[in-house]
């Protein structure tokens, strides 16, 4: 069964040269001999456990952990009781979290009582690092990352959904910086729109549900404004937009063109679904380096599709 991993499956190799331990112990600068590792493919599952020398990881430089931040970790500490026993403190809240962290970041699903029994395991093989102290304990990084090459799909005539329940950028935050995070904490909603039928997320921000990107593209909107003047407009680099090159470049051009209107300015749902309406739209697109330009063929919102 592919879709669990079982302790009962975990494989132990010994380390052949265990380090000495030092007397003092600096947060985060001394390792333990052994790690746990289990690996997860698209077309395998889970593979069994296994507990071998700690190692530096090996990762394709395309994995998306590395790009766009899809991984997690958790923090968790054994200690070294005055019978001498070793006891790991709730781990299971921690293994709760960590699950519901992975269906946050779309990793895939685990069993947390065979992940605990794996810990415990790797805690047993390296019990010599826990300090023989009542002022220190051993600590435990569970880190969920994602080593699969990271992609994204481009179309024409791309379909959005649009729900303000979920927020790719806030005021305050990192939206407006290349950073993978911003593009982790997107994946989750971006299934939700395939679920809904669509390609993709048209992310809406605040309670007057502005216009602010789709996907991982910035948003134009070329249209018969509300005093009636043919523009193109994109939203405003406020802080929750990220600056495309893309982005720069058409507004650039566009402006040299002089045919138009060009502005960069707050757009909303509604002042879309009227100029939808009033048949006022004459073209809406994504931006970005990957797809340069990605023409949007319909958008869902509160149910409806125009
Ligand atoms: C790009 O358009 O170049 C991006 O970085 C978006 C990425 C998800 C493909």
């Amino acid at each position: 069964d592919s879709s669990k991993f079982m302790a009962a499956d975990l494989v132990i190799q010994l380390s052949s040269t265990p380090k000495t331990k030092p007397d003092v112990f600096d947060f985060g600068s001394v390792f333990t001999d052994h790690m746990l590792t289990i690996e997860w493919t698209v077309t395998e599952g889970w593979q069994a456990p296994l507990i071998k020398p700690f190692e530096n990881l090996s990762l394709h430089p395309a994995c998306s952990s590395l790009h766009y931040g899809i991984q997690l970790f958790e923090g968790m500490k054994a200690y070294r009781g005055d019978d001498d026993r070793l006891r790991l403190f709730r781990p299971m809240l921690n293994m709760n979290r960590m699950s519901n962290s992975a269906k946050r970041a779309c990793l895939p699903a685990f069993d947390q009582a065979e992940l605990l029994e794996c810990i415990r395991r790797l805690v047993e093989t390296d019990q010599e690092w826990v300090p023989h102290s009542d002022s220190a304990a051993l600590y435990i990084r569970p880190t969920f990352i994602s080593t699969e090459a990271g992609s994204y799909f481009n179309a024409e005539g791309l379909s959005l959904w649009a729900d303000p329940k979920y927020t790719r950028a806030w005021k305050g935050g990192t939206g407006d910086c290349k950073m993978g995070g911003n593009y982790a904490c997107s994946l989750l909603a971006q299934y939700k729109a395939v679920d809904y039928g669509c390609q993709q997320v048209l992310w809406l921000y605040g309670e007057d549900h502005q216009i602010t990107e789709a996907g991982t593209m910035n948003i134009f909107l070329h249209w018969i404004n509300e005093d009636g003047e043919e523009e193109l407009a994109t939203p405003p680099l406020d802080g929750i937009i990220l600056p495309g090159v893309t982005r720069q470049s058409i507004l650039e051009l566009t402006r040299k063109w002089g045919e138009f209107k060009v502005t960069e300015s707050y757009l909303t749902m509604s002042q879309l679904c009227s100029a939808v309406e009033e048949q006022r739209v004459k073209e809406m697109f994504g931006s970005g380096t990957a797809c340069m330009i990605c023409p949007i063929g319909n958008i869902v919102y509160q149910g409806e599709i125009s």
